[in-house]
């Protein structure tokens, strides 16, 4: 028997694109704690798709006018970046709870006035991404092995994202969005990859100081025309099936943006903990070998750790007894949770962790049991700070000296 919840929440959702389609509306539709009481997006055939398919009970064009006249407790942000301290100041400040998608913010001044609008009006706000936080299961047992010193004191690390091993069009680059991923108020690759400091903080803790070069070394870039997605929209009828990935990686690219912000940024960290390491992000134009795997990898004095090898990471320590057991090679080899061969990337792999779902839920958890969400203002603003910072080191040739700590961690 289902257990009627105690209310639903009544949201709203500003950005009918791709990751709301994709990810968010088919959650939000399929929860008994919500009700989906209003959609907004600039381009009208976008909202009226989304009242379509996933039963949006009002459309708005006008982002502010949603937030007079709609009757929502909580709005989620998912419009590109140059929008999203400008939407999160008007949620808050009209008493809404916000689920923020990264990057928070594109500065530390537009950071700062979000955290200080949302603990001014007491509401819940989550900062993406989950992904590759403690809200993830296996980083929270990875966290946990690291926590014993399984690598002993974890000295110097590199992050260099993975790349696809075949051929494929989002080479370069995703392959539509452009004020998400390529004007200059997108922020550019580094604010689309906080997946990275995430990462790095939530294994290693906070961190102290960052230095960067930044620059635009391929200016001129292809994507699939808006066009694409209102017609592969206009077609859907399965509101489960309204995952953009699926069809726009094979569309041609026929629409020339030029890059207005970063597409190439070397930040170098160094954590309260003393380790050092490397980010790098861009995007590759060509295929790497097939087996090469990117992802984060740690070094320490009793052991190394590797994202993304033998499943979801794989840990060699010299404290054997510390780790959950090891194969005959000495390695142990965390289990990936779901089956990545039936995944189409970058679509959730099936059983796996759906970040998305994940936030969303928890955000939801939150707003009805007044609890903080674990990725708190406060966090979103140690991790933007990372590579807002890392853009200011850049500009200025010097050293930028993190100002925050992320609560709730140590
Ligand atoms: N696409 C993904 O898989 C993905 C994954 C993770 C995070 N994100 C993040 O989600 C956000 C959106 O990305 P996307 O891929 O969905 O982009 P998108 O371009 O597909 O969607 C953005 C939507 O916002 C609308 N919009 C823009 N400005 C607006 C305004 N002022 N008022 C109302 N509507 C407005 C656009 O019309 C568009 O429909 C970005 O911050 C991105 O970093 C996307």
């Amino acid at each position: 028997m289902s257990v009627q919840p105690a209310r639903k929440v009544k949201v709203g959702v500003v950005g009918c694109g791709v990751v709301a389609t994709a990810y968010y509306l088919p959650c939000l539709m399929s929860m008994a704690e919500v009700e989906l009481a209003a959609v907004c997006d600039m381009n009208p055939a976008r909202t009226a798709a989304c009242v379509r398919l996933f039963g949006a009970r009002e459309q708005y064009q006008d982002y502010y006018e949603m937030i007079r006249r709609a009757d929502i407790e909580a709005v989620l942000i998912l419009t590109g970046p140059g929008t999203h301290a400008a939407f999160t100041l008007a949620a808050a400040e009209s008493g809404r709870h916000v689920l923020l998608q990264k990057p928070m913010a594109l500065t530390m001044a537009d950071t700062h006035a979000i955290v200080d609008a949302v603990r001014k009006a007491g509401v819940k706000a989550l900062i993406e991404p989950s992904a590759n936080s403690l809200l993830q299961p296996e980083h929270c047992e990875l966290r946990a092995l690291l926590d014993k010193g399984v690598l002993g004191d974890p000295y110097w690390f590199t992050y260099i994202p993975s790349s696809m091993d075949h051929y494929h069009a989002s080479l370069g680059g995703n392959p539509y969005g452009l004020g998400a991923f390529f004007s200059a108020d997108s922020g550019g690759m580094l604010f689309d990859f906080p997946y990275a400091p995430t990462e790095i903080v939530t294994l290693l803790g906070p961190c102290k100081r960052v230095t960067a070069m930044a620059k635009i070394s391929v200016p001129e870039r292809w994507i699939v025309p808006e066009a694409a997605y209102d017609r592969f929209l206009a077609g859907v009828t399965d509101p489960f099936q309204a995952n953009y990935w699926d069809v726009v990686l094979d569309l041609p690219r026929t629409e020339r943006v030029t890059m207005g912000a970063p597409d190439n940024v070397f930040s170098l960290y160094e954590m309260d903990s003393g380790a050092i390491g490397v980010f790098h992000v861009g995007r590759p134009f060509h295929p790497v070998p097939k087996g090469f795997m990117g992802g984060l990898h740690v070094y320490g004095t009793a052991g190394n750790l590797f994202m993304g090898q033998g499943g979801f990471a794989a840990i060699i320590s010299s404290r054997r007894e510390l780790l959950p057991h090891v194969d005959a090679d000495g390695w142990y080899r965390m289990p990936a949770r779901g089956d990545f061969s039936k995944a189409k990337w970058p679509q959730p792999v099936p059983g796996g962790f759906n970040y998305y779902h994940e936030s969303t839920r928890h955000w939801i958890d939150c707003i009805l049991r007044d609890r903080d969400p674990l990725l708190n203002v406060e966090w979103g603003r140690h991790i933007n700070e990372m590579m807002c910072g890392a853009i200011e080191s850049a500009r200025t040739g010097r050293r930028y000296d993190m100002t925050t700590t992320p609560a709730g961690l140590r």
